[in-house]
């Protein structure tokens, strides 16, 4: 199945089981579940993805980068839809109450969202196609190293936002 058939199943499931139909407990069980994909999926990522850069074989570089898109469309799509859509629901008295946790905490996520659009994102496409004009046997280019650099420069930063969001959502302290 291609990466882009993974995130249209992944987000279809991820929607039907965020319908408003189901209750409170449900929807809190669906927003804890999405944080576990979303949490989970970025901390893993990084350590993988630090263990693999060291080896100089184009070949691993293809399925690095691969590994990237799948696990992004397996586990981060559908972790950001469970999180937004199942929070959304459980938060509207908290919203209505201006609680600032959750205002930081949407404020945070967005932030996370921006960092991984116009920055990350980029990002993985040119180290696809750094690795894509490696022929097997030759030689990645100073071009993957520095993308690699800047890969884990912003994925820090995506990586500490969310964290702190989800230390927000348990203390849920008052401003
Ligand atoms: C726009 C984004 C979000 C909204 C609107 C939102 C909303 C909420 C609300 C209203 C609750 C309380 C549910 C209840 O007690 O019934 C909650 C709990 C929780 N949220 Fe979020 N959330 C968002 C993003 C996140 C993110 C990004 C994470 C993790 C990285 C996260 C992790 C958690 C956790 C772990 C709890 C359980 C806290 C507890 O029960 O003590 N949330 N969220």
């Amino acid at each position: 199945m291609t990466t882009n058939r993974i995130k249209a199943v992944a987000a279809i499931l991820a929607i039907a089981v965020s319908l408003p139909f189901f209750g409170r407990n449900w929807h809190r069980c669906m927003h804890l579940l999405g944080a576990v994909m979303f949490l989970g999926d970025i901390l893993v990522t990084a350590v993988w993805v630090s263990v693999a850069r060291k080896n100089r074989d184009p070949e691993v570089a293809r399925v690095l980068v691969r590994g990237l898109f799948l696990t992004d469309a397996l586990f981060l799509l559908p972790g950001v839809l469970l999180l937004l859509l199942n929070g959304g629901q459980l938060g509207v008295e908290w919203f209505k109450a201006g609680a600032a946790w959750i205002i930081v905490s949407v404020v945070l996520f967005v932030l996370t969202g921006l960092v991984y659009g116009v920055l990350l994102e980029p990002v993985q496409k040119k180290l696809a196609r750094a690795v894509d004009a490696t022929p097997a046997g030759g030689t990645l280019p100073p071009e993957y190293d520095a993308l690699m650099a800047k890969w884990f420069r912003w994925g820090g930063i995506a990586t500490l936002l969310p964290l702190l969001t989800f230390a927000l959502m348990v203390f849920k302290p008052t401003f």
